[in-house]
């Protein structure tokens, strides 16, 4: 499906979209958690994804990054088939995710747990490195210096240091995000980026989010905190029960009497009143 993908009226091809996800199904015994949802992830978007508790969000995630095997569909990055693969060989293809409840190693300090994540990535076999040992030392400057970017550009460069246990919910989430970042990755499912986290912090993750784009990373957000999706994020996906209700721009959402209808069926959230 390419419902969403660019089209212009010049170009034959419209540009293929960077996730292409395509009629994807997930069952747990009879329960269809992911009922043949399609959707088309935007290059550069931030796109939105919400839904009541239940809706099969997190299982859509955990089955496009591999934790899941998806009983039918197909996943394509770049247009090339990811479904099935393991989760390292999806990630490794440019596909990060980060937890609703990150967990970094609490006794390694923040940049520890960063230096650990491109051992993984492909072009860095790190045996290339024992037959090259001159390389070792530059290879570990550099990624010293892109964690320290990171952490410098996330405002917490001064904690870089320090053990990870010391940190606060809401940085425990930018250090998971300055975590994936270091694999550099085409696209990021960033599953609830919001919870828990202080609105001072939460406003600034938000505007480290806007900036992702422009560094070449496409996001795909799930959030329960409407304010900050409608706000951060366009389109807007929005699932219940495990389909794919609509797609659309923060207002069509809004609008939407079958978004209201899924919400007020599920839980106490009134998505109109969640504009600013
Ligand atoms: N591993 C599992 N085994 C069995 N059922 C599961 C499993 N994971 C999720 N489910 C069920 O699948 C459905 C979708 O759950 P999921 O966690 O994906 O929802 P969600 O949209 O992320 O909800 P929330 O907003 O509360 O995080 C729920 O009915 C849930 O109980
Ligand atoms: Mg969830």
């Amino acid at each position: 499906m390419a419902s969403n993908a660019p089209t212009s009226a010049t170009s034959s091809a419209p540009a293929p979209a960077l996730l292409q996800v395509d009629s994807l199904v997930k069952e747990f015994g009879g329960l269809h958690a992911v009922n043949h949802v399609s959707f088309n992830l935007r290059e550069g978007s931030i796109t939105g994804l919400i839904g009541p508790n239940g809706a099969g969000k997190t299982t859509l995630f955990n089955t496009l990054a591999g934790a899941h095997r998806p009983n039918g569909g197909r996943i394509l990055l770049r247009g090339r088939r990811i479904d099935g693969l393991p989760p390292h060989r999806i990630f490794a293809a440019g596909l990060a995710r980060t937890f609703q409840i990150p967990r970094p190693f609490a006794t390694m300090t923040l940049l520890e747990n960063l230096m650990l994540v491109p051992a993984d990535q492909p072009g860095e076999h790190f045996w290339n490195n024992w037959v090259a040992r001159g390389a070792v030392a530059r290879r570990e400057r550099a990624i010293r210096d892109q964690a320290l970017e990171l952490l410098a550009w996330l405002g917490l460069e001064r904690l870089a240091t320090e053990p990870a246990s010391v940190l606060s919910g809401g940085q425990r989430k930018l250090l998971e995000l300055a975590r994936v970042l270091m694999a550099q990755p085409a696209a990021i499912l960033l599953d609830e980026p919001g919870a828990g986290v202080h609105p001072v912090l939460l406003a600034q993750i938000a505007q480290r989010l806007r900036e992702l784009p422009a560094r070449g990373v496409t996001l795909l957000v799930i959030e329960h905190n409407l304010d900050l999706v409608m706000s951060l994020c366009n389109p807007v996906l929005v699932m219940a029960q495990g389909r794919l209700l609509m797609e659309g721009t923060p207002d069509q959402v809004r609008q939407d009497a079958r978004v209201l209808e899924a919400y007020l069926g599920a839980a106490p959230v009134d998505v109109r009143e969640s504009a600013t």
